[in-house]
């Protein structure tokens, strides 16, 4: 049940001028110009992490002073805004979410609030060994672990320092813990990892989880060419039909990947394809960074600091949700990632905004 004290129609006169209209849908959550229904936020609970991966990082990153993170209590005060304004999905990313101290604590609020239906987390995979039971008695129920080739040294050449044989362990221990959906996500590299899209699907198919494909997206400067490595869905489903029976599925996580299943499996195989298919008009989420920066759109510099506000108001969160419902008024259109791979339209990293 949601705050009946934040239903539209309660909006004090006074704060009403400052809610555009287009800011809450009738059914009570928050919705765009566009018609668009915002019901799930990305929360990036860190910029740091223990890998460096190529497409994510910089081989030297500076990761930002602990007193310009939001702290827990912070994170939770924005999450719980947001699930009274309609939110009931929330995905808890970095960096890496698990290298940040006591980050099952926040997920188990998160999941204890009234009007979440779902609390999901994205990792590299790196802490599972040690957090999956931990993460699923917090009320975690789907993972997505980022896993872009089977191969040790290729491992660490793309993570620049991470333990292929760690993650692998930690993909058991997510089994082993009795996840709802368990997800694999691979970024594809035209001649890094695309000789392994195959093994990584049969990896999928013989642990009985999920597999997302993605198509890099041109997010911070990292210095390698893009270009030269960019890959596309179509012709990684043409790869992978030589081997599998791929039938398209009509399936949702509500994201924006297509599906595929492969007969006689539990696997699905999902593509997430920026590039080569626009997936804005159906866009439902927004995103907020490790430092309070809140992202209308992914493929968008505009954004509102949300930290100033909540520090400045420590005991009253209604200036929280009028900047919240005001930047929902500026969610962009679309993302235009365009033809120019090498040069990032937006300046920040994904380890900023939490992929
Ligand atoms: N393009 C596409 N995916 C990316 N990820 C990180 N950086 C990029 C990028 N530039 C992915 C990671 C992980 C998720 C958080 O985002 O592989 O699966
Ligand atoms: Fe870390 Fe994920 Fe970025 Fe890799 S992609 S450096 S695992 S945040």
């Amino acid at each position: 049940m949601r705050n009946e004290s934040l239903r539209p129609e309660s909006i004090p006169p006074a704060l009403a001028g400052f809610v555009p209209a287009a800011s809450r849908h009738a059914d009570g959550t928050l919705a765009d110009k566009y018609g668009r229904h915002v019901t799930y936020l990305r929360l990036s609970i860190t910029d740091r992490c223990d890998f460096r991966c190529t497409y994510c990082m910089a081989e030297e990153m500076t990761f930002l002073p602990r007193a310009q993170v939001l702290t827990l209590e912070e994170c939770l005060r924005i999450v719980t805004t947001f699930v009274a304004l309609g939110v009931t999905k929330v995905r808890v990313t970095g960096g890496e979410p698990l290298v940040r101290h006591n980050a099952v604590w926040l997920m188990e609020q998160i999941a204890g609030l009234e009007g979440i239906k779902e609390v999901v987390v994205t990792t590299n995979g790196s802490q599972l060994d040690r957090f999956a039971p931990a993460l699923l008695a917090a009320g975690v129920k789907r993972i997505n672990i980022s896993l872009d080739t089977l191969r040790a040294e290729r491992f660490r050449e793309i993570t620049r320092i991470g333990d292929l044989a760690k993650v692998l362990r930690g993909i058991d221990a997510a089994r082993g813990a009795g996840f709802q959906r368990i997800k694999l996500n691979t970024v594809m590299m035209r001649g890094r990892n695309d000789d392994e899209f195959i093994d990584l699907v049969q990896f999928a198919v013989d642990k009985g989880i999920d597999i997302a494909f993605i198509e890099e997206m041109p997010l911070g400067e990292i210095g390698h060419g893009r270009e030269s490595s960019y890959f596309g869905s179509e012709e990684a489903i043409a790869r992978l039909q030589t081997r599998f029976a791929l039938l398209p599925s009509t399936e949702t996580t509500g994201g924006p990947a297509r599906y595929w299943r492969i007969p006689d499996t539990q696997t699905r195989v999902g593509f997430i394809s920026p590039h080569s298919h626009n997936f804005c008009d159906t866009c439902n989420r927004v995103r907020v960074t490790a430092q309070g920066e809140l992202y209308p759109c992914l493929g968008n510099n505009d954004a509102i600091g949300l930290l100033p506000l909540l520090r400045a108001h420590p005991g009253d969160d209604a200036p929280l949700r009028q900047a919240i419902m005001k930047t929902m008024g500026i969610k962009a259109k679309g993302h235009e990632f365009g033809e120019q791979m090498n040069a990032p339209q937006v300046v920040r990293f994904m380890s900023m905004t939490g992929g």
